[in-house]
């Protein structure tokens, strides 16, 4: 969450933002609270919080219900946590955050369910707050259905604003006006917090910020009203089903970005890629494939069709068939699957190949080796160049805890080899097929049978002869 090095820092300028997130969001019929829902991967409170630092505003408030419910804890590492101690509507919402925001000459108030709204847009509507000399501006936007926002009344002439009518207080006429509030406002901070404490609360109890509209014109301090292109930055989230539209929305939105920053995807409807995920120049993401949490690829990789990547570092030129991958790095040109899984705490080096059925947990495989067929490897630290026979397993589990399995350098472990962890197969030891390996296996030394001993006439050579090719 750090804004880009060339993004002013807007609190020398006296600017603090707010984000109201102590809603009850019942409409959402959760038990999670509704800005931690997530909109392509990441909560939208997050998201929020992203675009403000992106914008320039370093001096961040999140209104939360309470200081221990999840809210406070997602906002604390990126912002000040306030608490609006009863969910009394918007005015009161930032009422709560006059303390944290402190001398803050101006704010920048953000609803927190705005998971699309763009930096470029926060750092417009600051800069024409300035410019306009406004007391009080928000965005507005013109919707096909504005069913459930605010409506925004014009005076006769429509040139200026008069006010804002929430949805429960519209008439026939303002219910048809197509443009509406966006919940995004800037205010002077001195006017914000004397206004909203004389507000007099709606008829529900609640204290809309939006009635601080009508309290600026009806003062005759400036106001205005800026109007937003893109409707989708206003899709807010209260439902279930806006939480979908909005996921849809950000999605096509990486989605765009991706192929504008040189990556192919075939059938893109079908690929999935979570908000903050990065894929490098040429790379293809073929039908089905899904890049989540916090991934990053490489450039002139081929992904998938149908591979689920979560929280991966995966370098240049690999080739990942339909796969699970899950916490690990992969180095360049590695090739993995289909049907590989990669779970947490493994370091793939490059040139690896992983064939059909391999499943990797928590262990370095070493710069070309080769596990080409079914296999588990788990917990261990397998060298450069070795070869792992179908069916090899480090058994690594005694029941009540893990043990490691170390395979050194150029090792050979023959098809259906059982490592008995903790153990070690050393640098250029070969294991027969079948082999049971109990105890450790010096460099160079070649091991048969259950329990495996070493092998030392020449004679048996044809038992040993290793079933898997290279
Ligand atoms: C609000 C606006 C409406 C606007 C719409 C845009 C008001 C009164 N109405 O309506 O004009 O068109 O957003 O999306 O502001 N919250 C608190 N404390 C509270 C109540 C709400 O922190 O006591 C927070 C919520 O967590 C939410 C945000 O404020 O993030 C907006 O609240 P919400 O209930 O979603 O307002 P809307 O009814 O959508
Ligand atoms: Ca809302």
């Amino acid at each position: 969450m750090r804004a880009n090095e060339s993004t002013p820092d807007r609190s020398a300028d006296g600017w603090t933002a707010i984000v109201l997130a102590a809603g009850r969001g019942t409409r959402m019929r959760s038990r999670t609270p509704k800005v931690l829902h997530p909109v392509a991967g990441r909560p939208m409170l997050h998201l929020v919080l992203d675009a403000l630092a992106a914008a320039g505003f370093d001096r961040r408030v999140v209104v939360a219900a309470n200081a221990d419910n999840g809210v406070a804890g997602a906002a604390s590492p990126h912002a000040t946590v306030a608490v609006q101690d009863a969910p009394l509507g918007t005015g009161h919402a930032v009422l709560a955050a006059r303390d944290a925001a402190g001398d803050a000459e101006r704010v920048l108030i953000v609803n927190g369910d705005l998971p699309l709204l763009k930096a470029d847009t926060l750092a417009a509507l600051a800069e024409a707050h300035c410019a306009e000399r406004a007391a009080l501006s928000f965005l507005t936007v013109e919707v096909d259905d504005p069913t459930g926002y605010g409506r925004v009344v014009r005076d006769a002439g429509g040139e200026r604003v008069a006010g804002i009518v929430e949805e429960s207080d519209t008439d026939e006429q303002t219910r048809a006006i197509g443009e509406v509030n966006a919940g995004v406002y800037t205010a002077e901070a001195a006017w914000l917090w004397g206004t909203l404490a004389a507000l007099p609360p709606a008829p529900n109890g609640e204290v809309y910020l939006t009635d601080a509209v009508r309290s600026a014109v009806d003062s005759g301090c400036r106001v205005h009203a800026q109007r937003l292109g893109d409707e989708t930055e206003a899709q807010q989230v209260n439902t279930r089903a806006e939480l979908a539209a909005a996921d849809t929305a950000m999605r096509d939105r990486i989605r765009a970005s991706l192929m504008a920053n040189g990556v192919t995807l075939v059938g893109p409807e079908t690929i999935y890629v979570d908000a903050g995920v990065e894929v490098g120049e040429d790379t293809t993401l073929l039908p089905g494939t899904h890049l989540m949490g916090d991934t990053v690829v490489g450039r002139e990789c081929e992904i998938g069709p149908n591979a689920v990547l979560r929280d991966m570092r995966v370098g240049d030129r690999c080739t990942i068939g339909g796969s699970t991958l899950e916490g690990s790095t992969v180095a360049d040109g590695v090739d993995i699957g289909a049907y590989c899984r990669v779970r947490p705490g493994s370091v793939i080096e490059a040139d690896v190949h992983l064939g059909t059925y391999a499943e990797v947990k928590a262990s370095r495989i070493g710069a070309r080796t080769q596990i080409g067929h079914f296999s588990y490897t788990g917990d261990a630290d397998v060298g450069e160049d070795v070869n792992i026979g179908a069916g090899a397993i480090t058994a690594n589990y005694d029941g009540t805890s893990k043990h490691r399995t170390e395979i050194g350098d150029g090792a050979f472990i023959g098809s259906d080899t059982m490592m008995i962890a903790p153990v070690r197969v050393g640098a250029g030891a070969r294991t027969a097929a079948g082999a049971v390996v109990t105890h450790d296996v010096p460099d160079g030394a070649q091991v048969i049978g259950a329990p495996a001993r070493i092998r030392e006439a020449e004679g048996e050579s044809n038992e040993l002869r290793q079933r898997e090719e290279p």
